[in-house]
């Protein structure tokens, strides 16, 4: 069983990573306007990974016996008025994820909800990679200036993201 606050705050991430979802498919199509497809499908495969944190929490809530409960999404932004803009946007939204997700590591260590903790260790860890690639998008945009030519390589080095399930999530059975 869960305690109540906890399933609630558990259920209030699966929001917070769907709408992560949304708003990095808004980056992906904002790129895409301006043919950047490169970054357009770095943040393609970002939003994807945003729909497997939220099915990872989702399917945890389950098997720890709590009920799922997708809640209603906010609208995400779709317009900013340069790359530098979208990337520093997606390096803030993750520093503001992590701080969400360590607000769930405080409430669940206050409950002694020991498993919840040990579960919410995966994506702690997680998020260090997520500011770390968002800050690192951001650097590497900062550091090309007005080149053209360099931003076409970034562009295109980011389009060889690869998309990868995370294993927490292909280990999960309904
Ligand atoms: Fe689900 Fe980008 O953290």
């Amino acid at each position: 069983m869960l305690q109540p606050e906890i399933e609630k705050l558990l259920n209030e991430q699966i929001v917070a990573e769907l709408y992560s979802s949304n708003l990095y498919l808004n980056m992906a199509a904002w790129f895409s306007e301006r043919s950047l497809t490169g970054y357009a499908h770095w943040y393609y495969t970002q939003y994807q990974e945003e729909v497997d944190h939220a099915m990872i929490f989702f399917g945890y809530l389950a098997q720890a016996g709590g009920k799922p409960v997708i809640g209603a999404i906010d609208e995400p932004d779709s317009e900013w008025p340069d790359v530098k803009a979208v990337l520093a946007k997606g390096l803030a939204h993750e520093q503001y994820v992590t701080s969400l997700i360590y607000k769930i590591v405080d409430a669940a260590t206050e409950a002694k909800d020991y498993k919840t903790v040990e579960f919410l260790k995966w994506f702690v860890n997680e998020q260090v990679e997520e500011e770390d690639n968002a800050s690192t998008n951001l650097g590497r945009y900062e550091a090309i200036g007005t080149d053209g030519a360099g931003l076409h390589a970034l562009d295109a080095e980011l389009g060889a993201r690869v998309y990868t399930q995370t294993t927490q999530i292909a280990g999960y059975q309904l």
